[in-house]
């Protein structure tokens, strides 16, 4: 949360942080140039090869390195010796760590990341890549090439390595015309790219607000995509849970992490979706989500009692505006803002229980928010039954570790290591669950944020303010005057330790943006204390970055456990491998125009991350003006302004894959739900519509992110990375394989120039066809009020007719629409390559056998998925069928195959195919009566040709998604 408030001397404090955040982050020079370059002599090489043992199999090896030279004394000694193994794991899977030799480092935990190991049967004929091998008495230097083409994966050459206690500094050759992406959390004004020019990007989990760009955010993602010139992609993951910079320029990139050893991952791909796949293969693929929470959600900090609550979803009703969640922020909560319980005034659990009752009736949800700190307040039950199970994090005194966060001071749970945990946190939220059931949780201010960051602090007890804020008694209508109080006034008493820790000073600094202090904040501002300790001896130095995902992680199981229900959770840290369990938005970012672009590489990064539903708050958490970065009215954008860009971004924001109308409270911003104005109401009522028909595309598409890897929402230049422009079109995305959305993204601008790749597009709106030769910008005209949306040449996709809630929508009868590709397959040989564009699906084992099937004809493809939101996927309870089109070039005849992979659960049997629509049909004249016949069922299938648009329609099919079908047209 950033601090901003009203009160003048803060805002201009604020003000000039940001402003300050700004000039020492804008890509300027690194700070002290001698320590940071990187590369050294060939003679000053740090450590030499002293053995070498090569693997029996013939595969990877072990190394002994001996230290020969121990540059940047100031960051401590280098370790003598190292251990340096070479893994291979799979064929496009290479694992290399590095760690002192007899030392105990830490290590990201199995339970973040299970290592998988190498495969079974792995041979080194299988591999797509070479290793060099190093010889006795040679210096350090891993190359890893491509075997197909040789060019460089990963190549030490010319940097030096270092290895000391609290500094590992491990680089790589980078071509100057490969482009970055993927590692975060920052928002970069360059958005999706990574700007190479003496950039640094940190990881180290921060509450800091989304919209301060180039300062570390509120998750630590060590990965990065290198997509090459001719398109070759592959991925690199140096798994460290460490604070860390990254430090980019035009022809390296450098981890400098601050402790826990090297294990670094290569990931081959070669497509990008491919890297994203493999990547995924490692750190655990992304949650299958329940199939509501696809809908359209709205929150608001500030919905001040359950009255103003209900007002909410009645508005959106009256409006005929569909939305499908409502989440409760912070005033739901109970006197204190004890965690996990309700406000006896505000938001009487009773009332609550029957107001979600009805919610559940029309088929809407509720979803709280929680906050991991636990208010210090003995007669807590949870802050009791905590003490009593022993779950907190411990201060370098052996005490629960205190910090201060909204409620005062308060303790934090030990998510990681704590043996009571997972029973502590079962018991507390089965209590609050029956007060009044709700359907997911909102997880926030998991950084863990602490306004108060000291070693070892107490509570005033005697000072009932620091204990107890807002107040004993939090008044009926939640009151925000002094809210920011505790976050820049700290009550608790904090020793300040004799010795200062190496672990809250190490010698390193690393680039940690903090208020008041640029990008050289001490590593405990705003968090826990570096030296607080876990209960498995792991200090928050190591392990601070993992705190949002073990959260996530235990609430996960939590939930499942109550209720026997697929959880909904959102969480705001996140480190790989939080996928599988949360969803995520941005965080709070700015209704700005800039911020609405920022908010597409937000989404696209989590996606790389394995996050697949992703979005970013709607119109903007805070409201403020470009030049200013403080609200006040005089400064806001002009009210038709904002209600431009509130109408612009509520139709991006329709196509993230997680799509929320949230804000601020009203005297940080002002309102901005959809039902505002009646503009974006329009816009909304449109932009849901097509979204909804298109619920099961999209849960399809989300499941084969869950079940293979990759992607739900996607940058363009997937589909096409030889195309240089598509890999800068990063204000675009597909959801899926076969959806892009181009947005409107500055204002008073009705016509735009979207980049489209290679091969045929459909308007989505009226499946009108536009072939692309070569990728290129398209001018389109979009006034406001609409935005295009486009189908890629090539898919299956389904459409349901349109219902306000998605429950209405689930088992709808189900229309294929097949979009035609502007290219006849050339056989499977397009998945081998990167090169030129991809058909969708390319990498999923139906489709590729339907492109070589059909080699020479038209090919599409789908997938179609249903479930009940079980627990388990599997094939005993969902639905799962693969539909292939292939039409002959000159369009007047094709077929459409049904393979069913799945046919089980409650979509069984009551989904239905009710008709089909073939778009792109070269313009013709028909025969008198077009045809279409399914092969041995009885069912009158009647086609029509629409020579005008292009579009063969064959109505009157009636089949059970389920059910394996051939179906022959013809005109
Ligand atoms: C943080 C969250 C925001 C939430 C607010 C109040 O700023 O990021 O989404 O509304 O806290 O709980």
């Amino acid at each position: 949360m950033l601090p901003l408030q009203s009160n003048k001397a803060l805002v201009l404090l604020v003000a000039v942080f940001i402003s300050r955040a700004f000039c020492t982050a804008a890509g300027v020079g690194l700070p002290d140039a001698s320590p940071l370059d990187t590369r050294g002599h060939a003679t000053q090489a740090t450590y030499g090869v002293s053995s070498v043992t090569r693997g029996d199999d013939g595969l990877g090896y072990a190394a002994q390195l001996d230290l020969s030279n121990d540059p940047l004394p100031q960051y401590g000694p280098s370790f003598q010796q190292l251990t340096w193994q070479v893994s291979p794991e799979t064929p496009s899977r290479l694992r290399v760590q590095i760690s002192p030799t007899g030392v105990k480092r830490w290590q990201v935990p199995d339970s973040i990341v299970p290592r998988p190991g190498a495969a079974a049967g792995l041979t080194a004929s299988s591999l797509l890549y070479d290793v060099s091998l190093p010889e006795p008495g040679a210096p350090f230097n891993l190359q890893v090439t491509r075997r197909a083409t040789g060019q460089t994966i990963f190549d030490t050459t010319g940097h030096q390595f270092i290895f000391k206690d609290q500094f590992i500094q491990l680089a790589t050759n980078v071509p100057a015309d490969a482009d970055l992406y993927g590692l975060g959390e920052a928002t970069l004004r360059t958005g999706l790219l990574l700007p190479r020019n003496g950039s640094i990007i940190t990881l180290w989990a921060r509450d800091v607000a989304a919209a301060v760009t180039d300062w570390n955010l509120y998750s630590a993602h060590p990965f990065y995509l290198q997509v090459n010139k001719d398109g070759t992609s592959h991925g690199v993951l140096l798994l460290n849970s460490n604070g860390m910079d990254v430090l980019l320029n035009q022809t390296s990139l450098t981890y400098r992490a601050i402790g826990g050893l090297v294990e670094l991952y290569l990931f081959l791909g070669p497509t990008p979706e491919a890297v994203i796949r493999q990547y995924h293969e490692l750190i655990g693929k992304t949650a299958m989500q329940p199939y509501w929470a696809l809908g359209a959600h709205q929150a608001r900090w500030g919905y001040q009692n359950l009255s103003v609550f209900e007002d909410v979803v009645s508005n959106y009703s009256a409006a005929g505006l569909p939305l499908e969640n409502i989440f409760a922020d912070i005033e739901y909560q109970g006197d204190n803002f004890r965690t996990m319980t309700f406000s006896e005034d505000r938001y009487p659990a009773a009332k609550m229980k029957a107001f979600a009752a009805k919610l559940h009736a029309r088929g809407q949800h509720w979803v709280p928010i929680i906050n991991p700190a636990v208010g210090a307040q003995p007669g807590f039950r949870a802050f009791d039954e905590g003490n009593r199970d022993d779950v907190w994090i411990k201060d370098t005194s052996g005490r629960p570790y205190v910090g201060q966060v909204w409620p005062g001071a308060a303790v934090y749970p030990d998510y990681l290591a704590a043996p009571n945990i997972s029973s502590w946190l079962q018991r507390q939220l089965t209590t609050f669950y029956r007060q009044a059931p709700f359907d997911g949780m909102w997880l926030d201010m998991n950084e863990a944020s602490n306004f108060c960051g000291g070693q070892v602090c107490e509570v005033d007890y005697s000072n009932a303010t620091s204990v107890y804020y807002l107040k004993q008694k939090t008044p009926k209508d939640f009151d925000l005057t002094d809210f920011f109080k505790p976050r820049v006034t700290c009550w608790l008493s904090c020793k300040q330790p004799a010795v200062v820790s190496s672990l809250s000073s190490p010698p390193y600094k690393i680039h940690n943006g903090g208020f008041g202090f640029g990008r050289q904040a001490p590593l405990q501002s705003g968090v826990i204390h570096p030296t607080a300790v876990h209960a498995d001896g792991s200090t928050e130095y190591d392990a601070h970055n993992l705190y949002g995902t073990t959260m996530a992680m235990r609430f996960h199981a939590a939930f499942t456990a109550i209720t026997g229900k697929r959880p909904f959770i959102l969480s705001r840290s996140s480190f790989p491998g939080a996928g599988r369990f949360a969803a995520r938005w941005t965080g709070d970012n700015v209704a700005r125009w800039d911020e609405l672009f920022h908010s597409i590489a937000g989404v696209l990064n989590n996606n790389m991350w394995g996050i697949a539903l992703a979005g970013a708050d709607i119109c903007g958490f805070y409201d403020m003006a470009p030049e200013h970065h403080v609200w006040s009215a005089e400064h806001a954008l002009p009210e038709a302004e904002y209600e431009e860009l509130c109408n612009r971004w509520t139709m991006a924001g329709a196509f993230y894959p997680f799509s929320r109308n949230h804000l601020a409270a009203n005297h940080l911003t002002r309102a901005h739900e959809p039902y505002r104005w009646q503009s974006v109401a329009a816009a909304h009522r449109k932009a849901y519509g097509l979204r909804y028909q298109l619920l099961t595309y999209i849960y399809s598409s989300l499941f084969v992110a869950h079940s293979r890897g990759g992607t739900l929402a996607r940058p363009l230049l997937f589909t096409d990375s030889s195309d240089a422009a598509a890999r800068n079109a990063t204000a675009q995305w597909l959801l899926g394989e076969a959806l892009l959305v181009s947005p409107v993204i500055t204002p008073n601008t009705t016509r735009i120039t979207p980049h489209f790749t290679a091969g045929s597009w459909y308007n989505a709106w009226d499946l009108t066809r536009m072939d692309v030769t070569t990728g290129g910008p398209v001018a389109l005209d979009v006034p406001l009020g609409e935005v295009a949306v486009h189908f890629r040449g090539g898919a299956v996709i389904p459409m349901q007719p349109y219902a306000n809630v998605t429950r209405d929508v689930r088992y709808a009868p189900v229309t294929l629409i097949v979009t035609l590709p502007a290219q006849p397959s050339s056989g499977s040989q397009a998945a081998a390559t990167a090169q030129g564009p991809l058909p969708p699906h390319v990498l999923d084992e139906p489709c590729a056998a339907a492109l070589a099937r059909h080699a020479g004809q038209l090919v599409s493809c789908g997938l179609l998925y249903s479930d009940g939101d079980s627990l388990q996927v599997s094939e005993d309870n969902t639905v799962q069928v693969w539909y292939t089109a292939a039409t002959a070039p000159a369009g007047r005849s094709g077929s459409v195959r049904s393979t069913v992979k799945a046919n089980a659960g409650p979509g069984s049997g009551k989904l239905r195919i009710e008709s089909l629509i073939i778009a792109g049909v070269p313009t013709q004249a028909a025969d008198a009566a077009p045809t279409a016949s399914i092969a041995g069922q009885d069912v009158e299938a009647r086609a029509s040709y629409d020579a005008a648009t292009g579009v063969v329609k064959i109505e009157g099919i009636n089949l059970e998604a389920g059910q394996a079908f051939e179906l022959n047209w013809s005109i």
